[in-house]
């Protein structure tokens, strides 16, 4: 191993010791173990988790009622199976409108800090709002909503048990966020080298994560998430169609910027970027080694790279270590 690749592990390491203690699992959610090396999730303090919670958020994550013509859930556009991003470049909406963004991976999503591809929404409780509104996805109004699974007994004893309260906006944007806090993957094996077994990854899957460190990839995707979360231009146009951060600040600065996705699960998460324009992980990696765009809000970080055909077969196989099966068979018997 390379210094370089021993200093991004002791940080990756110092990471994670100052971050984790012993744990019990809750012992109202059996299957919810959070991993020793992660840290705890940050329920607030308005939406304490619990079963019944969980359970009603479950269910609407998985109800088209929520969607103006009764047709699309957020399960939709997140599949289980793919870690919940899909395998679609974009998705259809209520009443077949086409989506303009790839759907990102909710694999982990209660410690993202800040939501949407550009980081414009604050909690989870207010991105539920997203969906809910956009005309390409749910085109629909929460009080709607609301009254729609008012008139439905088995919400309303579902509500009254989750929140002690009617079925109201703040119900179904509480319930499906704690549901979404519970959706943990952290059992792959790249998981269990980060908790000290070193011998569980190959050769080739060890050689994968030093090119992964020496190529400059960790410094953007790093951490116990593989990413830093910064909003960053990556090079992926010269001129973009959707412009990123500057929807949100107006600042020519902020064309073409878009959150570090988490590379977990990755491998399933196909296709890839914003847009969902790059197909598969060889796209990508041309993109990486071609430097990218020249366009001028790109990333310092973003320079031209050499890859050997060994070397993406071994960041591949490396990839692949970050893919959680116990958590794709757990999330898709829901
Ligand atoms: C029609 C497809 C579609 C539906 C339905 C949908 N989503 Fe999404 N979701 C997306 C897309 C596309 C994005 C990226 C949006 C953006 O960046 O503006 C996204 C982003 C998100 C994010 C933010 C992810 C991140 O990395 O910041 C969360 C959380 C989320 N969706 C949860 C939900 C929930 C909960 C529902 C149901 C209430 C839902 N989605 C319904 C397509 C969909
Ligand atoms: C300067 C920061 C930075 C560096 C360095 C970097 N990336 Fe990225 N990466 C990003 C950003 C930002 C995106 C998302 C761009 C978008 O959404 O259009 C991204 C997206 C990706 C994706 C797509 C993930 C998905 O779910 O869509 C993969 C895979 C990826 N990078 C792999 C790599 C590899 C491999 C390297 C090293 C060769 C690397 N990255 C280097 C910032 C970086």
């Amino acid at each position: 191993m390379t210094a370089k690749s021993v200093g991004f592990l002791t940080l990756l390491f110092a990471v994670m010791v100052s971050s984790c203690g012993t744990r019990q699992p809750e012992a109202e959610f059996p299957w919810l173990e959070t991993p020793s090396h992660f840290p705890e999730i940050n329920h607030p303090d308005d939406n304490e988790l619990s079963l019944a919670r969980w359970e009603l958020g479950k269910r609407l994550f998985f109800e088209t009622k929520l969607s103006v013509d009764g047709s699309k859930s957020c399960a939709s556009c997140h599949f289980s199976e793919s870690a919940f991003a899909t395998n679609f470049p974009t998705n259809k909406g209520a009443f077949g409108a086409d989506g303009t963004r790839n759907s990102p991976s909710l694999a982990n999503i209660g410690y993202h800090p800040y939501f949407t591809r550009e980081g414009g929404v604050p909690t989870l409780e207010m991105q539920v709002l997203v969906p809910i509104q956009e005309e390409d996805e749910f085109h629909n109004n929460i009080l709607a909503i609301a009254d729609t699974l008012s008139q439905d007994s088995t919400y309303v004893v579902a509500s009254l048990n989750a929140y002690d309260s009617e079925i109201t906006p703040f119900v179904i944007t509480r319930s499906i966020s704690a549901f979404e806090r519970t959706l943990i993957s952290g059992g792959s094996l790249y998981d269990r080298f980060l908790a000290g077994d070193s011998t569980v990854l190959s050769n080739s899957e060890l050689s994968g994560l030093e090119v992964f460190i020496s190529k400059g990839c960790s410094n953007c995707h790093n951490d116990f998430l593989l990413t830093n979360f910064e909003i960053i231009n990556n090079g992926l146009y010269e001129e973009y169609s959707d412009p990123g951060l500057f929807n949100l600040t107006g600042n020519t600065e902020d064309i073409g910027k878009f959150k570090v996705p988490s590379l977990r699960n990755v491998t399933i998460t196909y296709p890839y970027m914003h847009d969902g324009s790059l197909a598969t992980l060889d796209d990508v990696f041309d993109h990486y080694v071609s430097g990218g765009s020249s366009h001028p809000n790109k990333s310092e970080l973003i320079t031209p790279i050499s890859l050997s055909e060994e070397e993406r077969s071994d960041l591949k196989a490396f990839f692949e270590t970050l893919r959680d099966n116990s958590f794709i068979e757990w999330s898709s018997s829901l």
